[in-house]
């Protein structure tokens, strides 16, 4: 509020009494309207299940215009990014606020790559896992474990400790999700090579061996790369949300961010990947779209199309667009551009934006509708899916963890809730009851 500026504000009639409710406006995007001292002032609290109108913090990291279909990191549009920019410079913008000098970007991915090593008795963590593990349950143990490892990073009051922590672990999940795959199919892990680029050094430690020279192709690398810009960050989603509550009771930061896996992996957040390609598969033909679409509609019917839908953009995912022209182009170089799942993919999604039902609802394709096409192209199987998620979200939960920390207005999260169980009663012996 610029100096004489009238405070805005909103007035809530309570039982007869008026009440004053100050509304703070961020740079861009909706107002919001104080309500920290209601509960003081009135006795009530709000009610709002599932965050629908709630924003739970301040932030200058990511803005969602879900109107628009826009999705800006510190200003930055995605697809410009997605465009001109490369993972690693994005981690830097989102951590640091600005992009980097060329100077800064040296110094920031020699960082990086100094960390891309595990410490070797992580090795045994891994292998106490069963072989057929699902990738997302070895990552959210190996992330959580690393603070058994490196102890020298978890004072979370000490910034050079929550730098240290941050470059691990942006370093080191590569390295277990490459080494969650390799475990899960039996073959040896192929340690880190720093001489590669961030991409292109995991896509060696997923499908090299140390039987023979393995060189990964340029496209896969290019769409590696945008798979992980397009992922890096969305704002106070359920994941990163989880993240700043872990956060909040000055948790450390590994188990923090493994509290995000977890969240991550759900398949209305990023399980929906998997999900998205299980479904496609399962339709197998353009013919048999007609018959998904009636069971989408159907309320008695718990299916809903993976890959459809967002609870911010009712326009379409500007992820989503960068990611099918990324399908396009892998499977194209590829010689595979009438691949039958893409071929699904493409009609159903024709045939949803055509059905008054999707248009009603304004159900968009969003970013996992494309990209499990693409990793499947690449050789993933769906189990990487989420993991490839969890990979290159992790910078966006690092960052928005760091703001929450450095927040001076920072508190516990601890949401209240509308109580509708039994009231006090008294307690009835067991032989009475
Ligand atoms: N298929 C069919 N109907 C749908 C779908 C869908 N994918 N998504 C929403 N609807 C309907 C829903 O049944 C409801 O209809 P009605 O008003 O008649 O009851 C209406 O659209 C609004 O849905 P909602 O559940 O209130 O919306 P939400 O904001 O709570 O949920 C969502 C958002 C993403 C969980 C949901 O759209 C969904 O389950 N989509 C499929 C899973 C998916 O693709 N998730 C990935 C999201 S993007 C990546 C990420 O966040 O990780």
């Amino acid at each position: 509020m610029a100096d004489g500026a009238t405070q805005k504000t909103v007035t809530l009639l309570v039982d007869g009494k008026e009440i004053s409710l100050p509304v703070m406006s961020g740079s861009v995007g909706p107002d919001v309207i104080d309500i920290r001292k209601l509960y003081a002032q009135t006795g009530m609290f709000t009610y709002d299940p599932g965050f629908t109108s709630t924003a739970s913090c301040s932030s200058t990291i990511t803005y969602i215009d879900g109107d628009k279909g826009e999705l800006l990191y510190r200003g930055y549009p995605i697809d410009q990014l997605a465009e001109k920019s490369h993972y690693l410079e994005v981690c830097y913008l989102l951590l640091y606020g600005d992009l980097p000098t060329a100077a800064q970007l040296e110094d920031f991915e020699n960082r990086v790559t100094r960390h891309t090593m595990l410490h070797e008795q992580i090795l045994n963590f891994f292998r106490g896992f069963r072989r057929d593990a699902h990738p997302m349950a070895v990552v959210c143990g190996v992330v959580g474990a690393l603070s058994a490892f490196y102890h020298d990073s978890t004072d979370i009051t000490d910034p050079w400790h929550r730098e240290v922590a941050s470059l691990r672990m942006i370093a080191k999940l590569p390295t277990i999700c490459a080494w969650a795959y390799k475990y899960s199919i039996g073959q040896p892990f192929v340690y880190p090579r720093n001489d590669l680029d961030y991409a292109t050094n995991f896509l060696h430690m997923c499908f090299a061996t140390p039987c023979e020279n393995y060189i990964v192709d340029p496209i896969f690398t290019r769409a590696m790369d945008r798979i992980f810009t397009l992922h890096a960050d969305h704002e106070q989603n359920a994941s990163t949300s989880t993240v700043r509550l872990a956060g909040s009771s000055e948790a450390n930061p590994f188990a923090c961010i493994a509290a995000g896996v977890a969240c991550l992996w759900g398949p209305a957040h990023g399980g929906a990947n998997e999900a998205c390609l299980r479904m496609l598969r399962e339709i197998g033909t353009v013919d048999r779209i007609p018959e998904y679409i009636d069971k989408a509609k159907d309320k008695n019917d718990p299916f809903r199309l993976m890959g459809f839908g967002h609870r911010v953009y009712k326009n379409f995912d500007p992820r989503a667009k960068v990611m099918k022209e990324s399908a396009d182009e892998v499977l194209g170089l590829l010689g595979v551009e009438n691949n039958p799942t893409l071929q699904v993919a493409k009609e159903l999604e024709k045939i949803a934006l055509e059905d008054p039902y999707f248009i009603e609802r304004k159900l968009y394709p969003n970013v996992d509708f494309y990209s499990g096409i693409i990793l499947d192209a690449m050789g993933f199987p769906t189990s990487m899916f989420t993991a490839i998620f969890a990979l290159s979200r992790t910078v966006g939960w690092i960052a928005q963890w760091k703001e929450m920390i450095e927040d001076p207005e920072g508190k516990i999260g601890r949401p209240r809730q509308l109580f509708v169980g039994a009231p006090q009663r008294d307690y009835i012996d067991v032989e009475k009851r």
